[in-house]
């Protein structure tokens, strides 16, 4: 992730950013950060880049071709393919969050504009600006805090940037739920003790425990998230009643990246913060609204859609343009307890004594992944995956002989084994290190198998996984 600052305190920025964190992603070569002084481009004898505002009115604006040409010396060095997004930091801008953190942190360079005085002419704005951020109702004397706001944020989703991936997932604002408060040494402070529960070992309870508490907390501090919550939880247990069809909304609102966009009743559209995926369903009697409501044109801007009613199939075609893609049934792993691993492959990572190893994909892999079979959903989604660390590989002997992925938007699948490879138990093996490794985060694991797939059906059903009677459909 390459960061790009346009203003006139880059020191102010590149001290603030180097420090901490940050500035260890710095280091690291996680995230790279370039400052540029926008009065560098000034062409005034004084390096002046302000003027007065035509018609009148008090302060200054900063003018539009120094910030133009600042802007052009960044964008003139970045890559053609690259996915670039130029944000000016103003408080006219749409209410920064963690769902818009986690959509720039998907882009790999950022240009962020900031602005002095009374703001920056109109016309390079409309030229160069692709999105319009605020940190807040306030107003600041610069942009530059901002601009270190929105660093911090996107850097620490970052892959790598916090060197603990789990802390990333149940802070606050995950699932909607502030966090729930946190004890540490000694027991006893101030005469106020640590919760029992804490103490009792009991993960169980503990886990329990900090739910009502991130529950009660929301509901206190945040009533506006606690709506919100609310809401999702009413979706959810409507889907819990024909789980096994639901199971990927359920898991979208479970693992926390579901955005409610509409309900009616029992007529719900959830969108996947972290990919471009939406999902519907509807279990009123009667016709789906949604999409007549949401949407007035084939431009909305939705490129794909999971729906479950293939009444719905036609609605979308005709309003949203998508074509059904494939047809899909879950298969859901619906127990708790981890699979048994004997006889397939060694959990503590070690080699076994056919030379078999599982692990999780590195950016080595890639090629090696890459030409083990073509990929139908295409090489870069394959790529995209294991920068994601969620591509799995069995090696023998230190060869890729097969692997499984969990999708972007949360399915177990990607399966493929060499043909040198086949009959020797490598997918079993596979799908049981995907599904522990989603059953140590909490998921509850699922795939979604195309319709005549009968030697996938196969082997979900030997693995003890339960089939949906009913279907999914993919519109794209
Ligand atoms: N510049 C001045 N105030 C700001 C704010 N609240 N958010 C983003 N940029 C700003």
């Amino acid at each position: 992730m390459n960061f790009h600052v346009l203003t006139l305190f880059p020191e102010m920025v590149a001290q603030g950013v180097s420090t901490s964190i940050t500035g260890r992603a710095l280091k690291e070569k996680k995230i790279s950060l370039e400052t540029v002084n926008i009065r560098d481009f000034s062409k005034d004898k004084h390096n002046r880049v302000d003027d007065y505002t035509y018609g009148g009115g008090a302060g200054m604006l900063m003018q539009a071709e120094p910030v133009y040409e600042a802007y052009e010396h960044v964008a003139d060095k970045i890559p053609q393919n690259s996915n670039k997004r130029v944000i000016y930091v103003t408080p006219q801008g749409k209410t920064f969050n963690q769902n818009m953190a986690k959509d720039f942190a998907k882009s790999d360079d950022i240009i962020i504009l900031c602005g002095h005085y009374e703001g920056i002419d109109e016309r390079v704005l409309e030229e160069v600006v692709t999105d319009y951020v605020s940190i807040g109702d306030y107003v600041l004397t610069g942009g530059e805090l901002a601009a270190m706001v929105m660093i911090d944020a996107i850097s620490r989703l970052v892959p790598g940037v916090l060197h603990n991936d789990v802390s990333a997932e149940t802070e606050s604002f995950h699932g909607k739920l502030l966090e729930y408060p946190q004890y540490s040494r000694p027991e006893v402070w101030h005469g106020k003790s640590v919760p029992d529960v804490l103490l009792s070992g009991n993960t169980k309870e503990i886990n329990k425990w900090r739910i009502q508490e991130s529950v009660n907390r929301t509901k206190q501090r945040r009533p506006d998230l606690y709506r919100e919550y609310e809401a999702l939880q009413k979706c959810k247990d409507d889907m819990m009643k024909k789980k096994l069809h639901h199971i990927d909304m359920i898991e979208l609102i479970n693992r926390g990246r579901a955005e409610l966009v509409f309900s009616n009743d029992r007529e719900y559209l959830l969108k996947d913060t972290e990919t471009t995926v939406y999902m519907h369903t509807n279990l009123n009697d009667t016709k789906p609204r949604a999409f007549d409501e949401l949407f007035d044109d084939e431009d909305c801007g939705i490129e794909c859609v999971v729906l479950h009613q293939a009444e719905c199939v036609p609605v979308v075609e005709e309003r949203l343009g998508l074509k059904l893609q494939t047809e899909c049934r879950n298969a859901v792993y619906t127990q708790r307890e981890k699979l048994s691993v004997s006889g397939l492959y060694r959990a503590d990572g070690k080699t076994d004594e056919r030379g078999l190893t599982i692990r999780v994909l590195k950016d080595s892999d890639k090629e090696d992944a890459g030409k083990l079979h073509e990929w139908p959903n295409d090489l870069e989604y394959c790529y995209d995956r294991i920068d994601a660390g969620s591509m799995f590989g069995a090696f023998i002997h230190d060869k890729l002989a097969a692997v499984i992925g969990i999708h972007g938007e949360g399915s177990i699948g990607m399966l493929y084994v060499d043909e040198k490879y086949r009959k020797q138990k490598l997918g079993m093996a596979l799908e049981t290190y995907a599904f522990n490794w989603a059953l140590e985060k909490g998921w509850i694991p699922y795939g979604q198998i195309v319709l005549d797939n009968d030697k996938s059906f196969n082997l979900q059903e030997k693995m003890g996984l339960y089939c949906s009677k009913e279907s999914v459909y993919w519109m794209e």
